[in-house]
């Protein structure tokens, strides 16, 4: 009897540090089971005669085609994949935006990575679905923005085989001219983001009579106060034709030469027409 209850305590004691050992080591635990369960799907999926695990190592995963990403539409207990920039993804634990009659059901089986931009979740083509190198620089950064958000908050699965990727996984010369774009896109928007520290916006009004005003105030820009006022110029950022109006202060006037060139960048600064040098405010029309 008594040994039978030591036993017990025994067994009590045991599960007692398992189950401390399992709070300390979770983190290693979750990687571990998830990494095998990967595994095992990827071998599932072999069996099934789906799509074949690429093998060298976790950043290619599974190279799909386009007609077996395309089965991977929630149907018959499948999970739901989708495709972004060539990268797959399983979507499954995001059922409520992604399963079958939902919001964006759309994106499953496919690669649609204009439509993350565009928000056309009606017509597909596939011819065009994924080729993203016309549109704007901003919505390159915003694909790029899509896929560190798919990477973080799903699982990585693969590559799909097409625009992106060629069929040994590769990135294709198209996927290197993307990240090509991407890094200017990113270049530029740093580079306005800089002016726009260093020479703070305009107030701006419009009426009728006087057309377009613009001076500057110790807060005009980003409301944030400051020191100095500055004197309104036309900002023009690298390749921009157009201009924003941008407070200079007093201590930078002089550094511009007389293309409007300034000591910081590519970015040119003019005077606005019929408008003093040092005017607190001036006037156009457009
Ligand atoms: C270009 C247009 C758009 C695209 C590509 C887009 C895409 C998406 C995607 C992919 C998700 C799911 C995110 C996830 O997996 O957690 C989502 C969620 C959501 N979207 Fe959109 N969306 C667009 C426009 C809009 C608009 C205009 C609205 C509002 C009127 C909206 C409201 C929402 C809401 C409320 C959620 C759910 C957030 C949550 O429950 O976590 N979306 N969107």
């Amino acid at each position: 009897m008594f040994g039978l209850l030591r036993h017990l305590f025994k067994l009590q004691f045991l599960f007692v540090v398992a189950a401390v050992l399992a709070g300390v080591y979770r983190t290693e635990i979750k990687q571990f089971l998830r990494r095998h369960t990967d595994d095992y799907l990827d071998t599932a999926d072999r069996d099934a005669g789906v799509p074949v695990a690429f093998q060298t190592g976790d950043e290619v995963g599974t190279l799909f085609t386009p007609a077996e990403l395309a089965h991977f539409n929630g149907e018959d207990g499948r999970p739901l994949y989708l495709a972004l920039l060539g990268s797959v993804f399983d979507v499954s634990r995001g059922i409520k935006h992604y399963g079958s009659g939902c919001s964006y059901n759309f994106f499953v089986g496919r690669d649609a990575s204009v439509s993350f931009i565009s928000g056309d979740f009606e017509s597909y083509d596939p011819e065009t679905s994924d080729d993203v190198l016309t549109l704007k620089p901003d919505d390159l950064i915003g694909l790029a923005g899509w896929r560190d958000f798919y990477q973080k908050d799903y699982v990585y699965k693969g590559r799909m085989v097409g625009r992106f990727y060629d069929a040994t996984g590769a990135p294709t010369t198209y996927h290197h001219k993307f990240l090509e774009l991407l890094q200017q896109a990113r270049d530029a928007k740093r580079q306005v983001e800089e002016l726009r520290a260093r020479y703070p916006g305009c107030n701006i009004e419009w009426s009728e009579e006087r057309g377009t005003r613009v001076w500057c105030t110790t807060t005009s820009g980003d409301g944030k106060e400051r020191s100095w006022i500055g004197y309104p110029r036309k900002l023009y950022s690298r390749g921009n034709k157009s201009f924003q109006c941008a407070c200079v202060p007093d201590s930078e006037l002089d550094e511009i030469d007389a293309a409007g060139r300034t000591v910081h960048g590519d970015a040119m600064l003019k005077p606005y027409d019929n408008c003093e040098p040092r005017a607190q405010e001036c006037f156009y029309r457009v």
